[in-house]
């Protein structure tokens, strides 16, 4: 049976060549903070000011950064792939969307979302957040936080997630650790339902024996290639 449906997982790797720091490198993003210091609801309740100045960098940052050949190369692949395709990130940044993918997924949430633990509206947030945002839906002050999922937290869309993992022929692993779970265990579960199974990263990752092949290098390089072969297959 020729590969018709695809599920695609992007971590911080396929943005890395756009200027955005991945987690776990040696200038990694925690660099300066401890993940419990600015990801986890313990830290946001007990300083704010801190997660938000930690969010708001990172927001600002996305303002000076452009999506790199790999988030094109996945972008045209959304757009010219007729079977089923769901591209799934890690990733909260915008690059995915920018490049043009639609069929896309952000289990982890969005720096460009905002959430309201008032009203429990989520909305676009662009600029600055700091402590004291007003919420656009019921303009309570201070209550407003990034729409990330911290430590600890749910990831979005699992179960949309996983059922599109369970259906695939092909799951293909792109910039990513395999240091944290759910996604980590994705390709286990694709395996176990017979699909074909891909990594493409600068280096093997923690769960490179579970995939049927390897590719190491730069995505920007090894994404493009990828792509272009399945197309034009
Ligand atoms: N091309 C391809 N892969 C790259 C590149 C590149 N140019 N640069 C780095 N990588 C690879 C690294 O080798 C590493 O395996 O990308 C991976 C990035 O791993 P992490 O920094 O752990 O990021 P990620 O896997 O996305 O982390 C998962 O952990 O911190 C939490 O919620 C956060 O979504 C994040 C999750």
């Amino acid at each position: 049976m020729g590969i018709c449906n695809i599920v695609i997982l992007t971590g911080a790797g396929v943005s890395a060549e756009s200027g955005l720091a991945t987690f776990r490198g040696p200038d990694g993003l925690w660099e300066g903070h401890r993940v419990e210091d600015v990801c986890t609801p313990e830290a946001y309740l007990r300083d704010p000011a801190l997660v938000h100045q930690f969010y708001d960098a990172r927001r600002r940052k996305l303002g000076t950064v452009q999506p790199n050949p790999a988030h094109e190369a996945l972008a045209r692949l959304d757009i010219e792939w007729p079977g089923e395709l769901l591209l799934v990130t890690q990733n909260v940044d915008d690059l995915h969307e920018r490049a043009g993918s639609k069929r896309l997924v952000h289990m982890h949430g969005e720096l460009v979302k905002g959430w309201c633990l008032a009203c429990d509206e989520r909305f676009e947030w662009a600029g600055v957040m700091g402590q004291a945002a007003r919420c656009p839906a019921c303009a309570t002050e201070g209550q407003v936080r990034p729409d990330i999922v911290w430590f600890g937290e749910m990831p979005y869309e699992m179960e949309r997630i996983e059922e599109a993992v369970r259906q695939c022929d092909l799951f293909v692993s792109i910039g990513t650790s395999g240091a944290v779970y759910p996604a980590a265990g994705f390709v286990q579960t694709a395996r176990d339902c017979g699909a074909t199974t891909l990594e493409v990263n600068l280096e093997p990752s923690l769960g490179s024996y579970l995939f049927d092949e390897s590719r190491t290098g730069p995505a920007s390089v090894l994404v493009p290639q990828w792509v272009e072969e399945l197309l034009t297959a």
